[in-house]
């Protein structure tokens, strides 16, 4: 049960006080009837605004392809984000909707948003070493001998002391391979790939755990239920 000036603020449709108006205004009804009060406690099955129920009370989960040339950030000073490609409503919500993990300005591919904090901890933790597959293109011919140091969990980045955790590195052109990483380490692949002398010059992510973009374009997403995880 929510009140009903909380419950239309929270899911992005006006603040809490035009929220008082629009009860005021008869647009919110409750099992039917017109809401008596904002102060009026509800479970948003038996609410309807301007007639219809309200959007995704229980919260998102999506699958984003994200395009290139946008960031995972809020915070304005660093450039158009990628929630600038939802609805409006969507990005009014309070929890706020973000992304779990992230990904550079300059990769692309599949990324997951939500407003669920317990599913960006569990998806974003060390410890339940989620499988992300990412494709590289770098800028000169990759040594098979990266496949073995890639996955001996001895690598070291720049600047830090624990070595990265196994990763998997499938070679699939002179300049091209496919990478499986279980952490997210900042600019991982492209830290790892510097490690190695090499710079990447495009970054894509296909796969996180099971998922996969599949028919999505860039700017695209999916919903998935909420429930997809098994995290509650
Ligand atoms: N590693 C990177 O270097 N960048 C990303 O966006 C994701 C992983």
């Amino acid at each position: 049960m929510r009140r009903l000036d909380q419950l239309l603020a929270n899911l992005g449709y006006c603040s809490r006080s035009e929220a008082r108006a629009w009860i005021a205004d008869g647009r919110v009804t409750v099992d039917g009837e017109p809401a008596e009060d904002f102060g009026q406690k509800a479970r948003p099955a038996q609410v309807r605004i301007d007639g219809e129920p309200p959007d995704h009370p229980e919260g998102l989960l999506l699958l984003l392809h994200k395009p290139l040339g946008l960031v995972c950030s809020h915070e304005a000073r660093e450039g158009p984000n990628v929630y600038s490609l939802l609805p409006e409503r969507w990005r009014r919500r309070n929890p706020t909707v973000t992304s779990i993990g992230r990904l550079d300005k300059d990769t692309s591919g599949l990324l997951l948003l939500t407003d669920q904090s317990p599913l960006v901890h569990r998806l974003t933790s060390p410890k339940h070493k989620v499988p992300k597959r990412y494709r590289a293109t770098v800028d000169r011919d990759l040594p098979a001998d990266l496949v073995p140091l890639f996955a001996s969990g001895t690598l070291l980045l720049d600047g830090e002391k624990d070595p990265c955790a196994p990763a998997e590195l499938r070679l699939v052109g002179p300049r091209e391979a496919e990478l499986t990483l279980t952490e997210g380490r900042y600019h991982q692949v492209r830290r790892m790939f510097a490690a190695a002398g090499a710079t990447v010059l495009t970054l894509h992510r296909e796969r996180f755990g099971s998922l996969a973009l599949g028919d999505l374009t860039a700017g695209q997403w999916r919903e998935l239920p909420l429930d997809f995880f098994g995290v509650t």
